[in-house]
């Protein structure tokens, strides 16, 4: 099997930002409810009649010029959502034909919040395997879309945003060093769009009860999260062989910052290893690991050798962690 890394990364987020003072107009709440809550101030928002694939290719692009690879040489493309353009087809087909990736297999995967980390599990595979050298992996939202703008336990929460890497074979050592995914599929309806898919066909009815908007038990996904981030966290370490002293960085999904902490405090990590950007956007679902992984990257806060440690939870039930051993050796354009 071969060495897998990621060698460029790119992200992109929409100009439009929606404040908390924005949603205090909206619905029945306050900045320092949500603050408090939830560690967000703003989000940003993709303007009516952009879909998902817009922000999977602005993402792409600068993904592929911070690799220095060319959309020919692309021989997968997958995107990571539960907010696709279409039930079908594929996003990533759109995304593949837009971006001229005339030699790539595309295809969506959809594992909730934990979408990146099952994408680059499943895009690496391609290449450790041989059958492929370069995948470009995507995790992308566009939840205002999916989200019941009358319902402020819900609204407050998403964002939309895209972030993108590429997959090819890195030195011997470096790169994934191990992947730990998971799902309970028992938990499902505690995070659903319950409408609109076979099980609920849409319907006028479907519709006035907003059946195609985000359901959520919050306090119970919120109880999950906790555990199910330190003990992925944990797993992934021990099959990499690294205990949590060895973590450079920390690149959690971006759900809730009291998620995070709870997290972090548990699994006795140092807070300023820990890469948080919920504030700026709220949770942004599959996008968030791979954004916030972007610009820790552009930030040079991530060195060649650096262990980086990515975990995440979400809707399915699912959960995923891994560790990467940053191969990368600096910004290439
Ligand atoms: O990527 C996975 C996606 N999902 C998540 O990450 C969600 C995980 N869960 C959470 O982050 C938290 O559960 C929330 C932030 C969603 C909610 O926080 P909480 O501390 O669990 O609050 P709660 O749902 O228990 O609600 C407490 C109170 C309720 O009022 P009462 O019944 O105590 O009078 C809610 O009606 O807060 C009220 N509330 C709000 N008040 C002001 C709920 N939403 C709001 C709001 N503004 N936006």
């Amino acid at each position: 099997m071969y060495s897998v890394g990621i060698v460029g990364t790119g992200s992109y987020v929409p100009e439009d930002v929606l404040t908390n003072a924005d949603l205090e107009k909206m619905v029945d709440t306050n900045d320092e409810w949500i603050t408090t809550r939830t560690g967000i101030k703003e989000r940003h928002i993709a303007k009516e009649g952009v879909p998902l694939s817009e922000l999977c290719y602005q993402a792409a692009i600068r993904a592929l010029a911070d690799a220095q690879v060319s959309p020919e040489e692309l021989d997968l493309v997958m995107v990571m959502t539960v907010s696709a353009d279409y039930a079908f087809p594929a996003t990533a087909c759109i995304v593949a034909d837009r971006l001229g990736a005339k030699r790539a297999a595309a295809f969506d995967l959809e594992a909730g919040c934990s979408g990146f980390l099952y994408g680059a599990a499943t895009g690496s595979q391609f290449i450790a395997t041989g059958m492929y050298r370069t995948v470009l992996i995507i995790g992308a939202e566009t939840l205002s879309k999916l989200v019941n703008w009358e319902d402020r336990s819900t609204c407050i929460l998403f964002g939309d945003g895209a972030g993108a890497a590429v997959l090819q074979r890195v030195d011997e050592g470096y790169g994934f060093l191990s992947f730990e995914l998971g799902a309970d599929g028992g938990g499902g309806e505690l995070l659903i769009v319950p409408g609109g898919g076979s099980a609920h066909p849409a319907t006028a009815e479907t519709v006035a009860n907003k059946l195609h908007t985000i359901h959520m038990a919050g306090s119970e996904v919120y109880k999950f999260a906790v555990r199910v981030m330190g003990e992925t966290a944990v797993k992934a370490l021990a099959k990499a062989g690294l205990a949590k002293e060895n973590v450079d960085l920390l690149v959690p999904h971006q759900a809730n910052i009291r998620i995070i902490d709870a997290s972090v405090k548990r699994l006795g990590i140092s807070p300023d290893k820990v890469i948080v950007n919920v504030d700026r956007y709220g949770n942004m679902s599959a996008a968030s690991i791979p954004v916030a992984l972007d610009e820790a990257v552009r930030a040079g806060r991530i060195h060649y050798g650096d262990i980086v440690l990515m975990v995440a939870f979400g809707a399915g039930l699912t959960w995923g962690g891994s560790v990467l051993k940053w191969a990368r050796k600096g910004l290439q354009g």
